[in-house]
């Protein structure tokens, strides 16, 4: 009954050009693999133990901000495992039986990779219990009492799963994972080297002092690396001759809106938003979202993780809040001190 319906995969969906850059510019190897010292040190070994052992590698779980290379290592895992990978995500799986024919599919000690897997519906989500703890498939045959479950065998794998948010994960899904691993923002020197190999990679002329200033405005993000170099050179192309100094890099980032902190016009239109409007705050995320026409997920997601690593916004329990440094970054005045609670001399 599952066959008539391929379950929709999105390993082969890089279709634009920058998507297809994209493909070029991702390392393939752990050793090509810039910055997260910690998480490459461990996955190294655990690969190697398992590789050594001729058993598959433990289930991982990575977690972190959009763009920091979740997706990149997950590829990088299979391949240094020298295994096959198939990568799917959480809201292409819509059924119980589209995972059912995906995990049957896998070859010994693949990986299978699911991409937002905090999405995954709760009936596939628990398909996936036994499949992970036991490498089998419970299948219910059979409705009301004479119903019966019988338990099918499954290759060998290793799940990997990547989210943006692993709070949203339930746990036990969660804690059936040996390995949780936190991504977190890359350092300027990092994202230098980033930014100098995909230079190199897409034959850009890029100086080196220009290279740190696209990297230091990258949000600690390599895929907003990458974006702004690729920006900076059809800059380079058209208003330079093609080469890119810092000159060209600064203008051009000047022109893209990207402060010196890499700061671009939704995260200033979300900042003076609490400034202004809310007057520094507490203002809750879906009021903020209103405010700005943006969706509440990607404020959370993609804007906001990073204002809080600046110690520009801080997230209280009544709400988002300004801090004095992001006032001083603005270029506005402080909030006003709150008015006392009761007027002096009256009253008890
Ligand atoms: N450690 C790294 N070294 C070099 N380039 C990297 C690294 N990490 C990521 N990149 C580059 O950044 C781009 C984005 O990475 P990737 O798609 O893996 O991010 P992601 O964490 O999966 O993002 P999302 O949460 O949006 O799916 C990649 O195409 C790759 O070119
Ligand atoms: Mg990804």
């Amino acid at each position: 009954m599952a066959e008539q319906q391929e379950p929709r995969l999105v390993s082969g969906r890089a279709a634009d050009e920058d998507g297809r850059l994209d493909l070029t510019l991702r390392p393939r190897t752990l050793a090509g693999y810039v910055g997260q010292a910690r998480v490459v040190e461990s996955l190294a070994i655990f690969i190697q133990a398992a590789r050594e052992r001729g058993e598959p590698l433990d289930h991982v779980l990575l977690y972190g901000p959009p763009g920091l290379g979740k997706t990149t290592l997950a590829h990088i895992i299979a391949h240094e495992l020298a295994v096959a990978v198939r990568a799917t995500s959480g809201p292409a799986v819509e059924r119980a039986g589209d995972l059912a024919a995906i995990l049957t599919n896998l070859g010994d000690r693949d990986v299978l990779f699911i991409d937002e897997i905090h999405r995954l519906n709760r009936t596939v989500e628990e398909i996936l219990y036994p499949a992970m703890e036991d490498y089998a498939l419970d299948i219910i045959i059979g409705k009301g009492p004479g119903a019966r479950s019988i338990r099918l065998e499954l290759p060998r794998f290793t799940l990997i799963g990547a989210t943006t948010r692993a709070g949203q994960l339930t746990s036990p899904l969660r804690d059936r994972f040996g390995v949780i691993s936190r991504l977190e923002y890359y350092r300027p020197a990092e994202l230098e080297e980033i930014v100098r190999r995909s230079a190199a990679i897409l034959e850009i002329r890029l100086d080196r002092q220009a290279g740190a200033e696209i990297a230091r405005r990258a949000r600690g993000t390599p895929r907003v690396a990458n974006r702004l170099l690729k920006r900076v050179r059809d800059f380079a192309q058209v208003r330079a001759c093609g080469e890119i100094t810092l000159e060209v890099a600064r203008e051009a980032l000047e022109l893209l809106e990207v402060d010196r902190l890499g700061l671009d016009r939704v995260d200033h239109k979300l900042l003076r938003a609490v400034a202004t409007m809310f007057g520094g705050g507490p203002v809750g995320v879906d009021t903020l979202a209103a405010a700005i026409s943006e969706e509440s997920e990607t404020i959370e997601d993609v804007y906001e993780p990073f204002l809080m690593q600046l110690g520009f916004l801080k997230r209280t329990p009544r709400g988002r809040v300004l801090t004095p440094r992001a006032f001083r970054h603005l270029g506005l005045p402080g909030p006003e001190p709150p008015a006392p609670l009761f007027e002096t001399g009256e009253g008890e």
